[in-house]
């Protein structure tokens, strides 16, 4: 860093993914146990900004602000992330930090932030490091593998339309340390909707990094691991013919699989609501009526991501409206499509 950098402020704001190959299981320093792919959101994002001001003494400072509130248990997780990448990044320890971060999807919808949370912290870190090495850009690599270290699947935030993260013999350039985007993709996936359909807007009754721990003694783990590696290439040869046939079925058979695991996990649970598997049935009985390519997948949570491609949407809003939006509490539906990743917000 230049010593001429004594304080300045930077914007962000960064969208959610939806994995539709799912990472489930890591080892190491957050490494995925298989490739992932997935599509970026556009609309359930995170807006951050980092004020960064020279101090005397060395050391993690911040203060952080959720939604122009203190957020003791958000600032802990912050403080120890920017702990475990000091080393990697060393200006952050020059700097007190404040950190103000807000969501533009609902409080409490159920839908996982942590993605577009750390994408969106990451993006101002290696802002604040671009500005101080006086270079022009940032490097997404870097971006991306700093976002992974905050939590796995925000690596994938920080890239456009299609991403994937993990090594793979078919994809020239992925890595475990950092996802890359995928460029050789239909039309037809760029304006994307992804209806996140609010199932339950409970906290989930375990967590993402639990969950991921379970894997390690899951019989069937290293068979799942496999199965990965060739949905993902299934799902890419899909994504490159524009075959939605093949896309939802790759979908659907990802998100029962992340589920059926979480349920042989020892100690087994359920995260799905009887509502979920309800609307399941309900987008399955659709499909098979109207031959609309109208498919879905789960995060780890009950909530439903109906996917489907924008030249029918004018058709099936009727259908939403009456068969799925009942399903979901007080009817809310969060309609997102597939983006551009993260923008520069600071003169907005
Ligand atoms: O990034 P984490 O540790 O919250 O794990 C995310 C796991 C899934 O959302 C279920 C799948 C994925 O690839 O995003």
């Amino acid at each position: 860093m230049k010593n001429t950098e004594i304080a300045g402020t930077v914007s962000w704001e960064c969208p959610s993914n939806i994995a539709i190959v799912k990472y489930w299981g890591k080892h190491g320093r957050q490494l995925p146990r298989n490739t992932s792919v997935s599509l970026t959101l556009s609309e359930a994002k995170t807006r951050t900004s980092v004020s960064y001001q020279v101090k005397e003494e060395k050391g993690v400072s911040i203060d952080f602000l959720f939604e122009g509130v203190t957020n003791e248990a958000f600032s802990a997780k912050i403080k120890k992330f920017l702990s475990s990448i000091v080393e990697e990044m060393p200006f952050i320890q020059s700097y007190h930090l404040q950190i103000s971060s807000q969501n533009t999807f609902p409080h409490s919808s159920g839908i996982a932030s942590s993605a577009s949370a750390m994408a969106a912290l990451v993006m101002c870190l290696c802002d604040i490091e671009r500005i101080g090495k006086g270079e022009s850009s940032i490097d997404f690599n870097r971006a991306s593998y700093f976002a992974r270290l905050g939590s796995g699947s925000a690596s994938r935030s920080v890239l456009p339309h299609v991403a994937t993260w993990g090594q793979h013999a078919d994809i020239e350039g992925s890595s475990d340390l950092y996802a890359i985007e995928i460029n050789d993709v239909d039309d037809v996936f760029k304006g994307f909707h992804d209806d996140i359909l609010i199932i339950s807007s409970e906290e989930k009754s375990v967590s993402s990094t639990a969950g991921h721990a379970l894997m390690d003694h899951n019989p069937y783990a290293e068979a799942r691991y496999r199965q990965a590696q060739k949905n993902t290439s299934l799902l890419l040869q899909a994504m490159k013919e524009g075959d939605l046939e093949a896309f939802g079925q790759i979908a659907e058979d990802e998100a029962m699989t992340l589920h059926a695991l979480m349920m042989c996990s020892d100690p087994s649970y359920v995260l799905m609501k009887p509502h979920t598997l309800k609307a399941i049935e309900e987008i399955r009985s659709y499909r098979k009526m109207t031959s609309h390519p109208v498919y879905f997948t789960l995060d780890a949570g009950p909530n439903i991501h109906l996917l489907y491609p924008d030249h029918i949407a004018h058709d099936i809003a009727p259908w939403i409206e009456m068969a799925l939006k009942p399903l979901c509490v007080d009817g809310r539906i969060i309609r997102d499509t597939v983006g551009i990743g993260p923008k520069n917000i600071a003169d907005a």
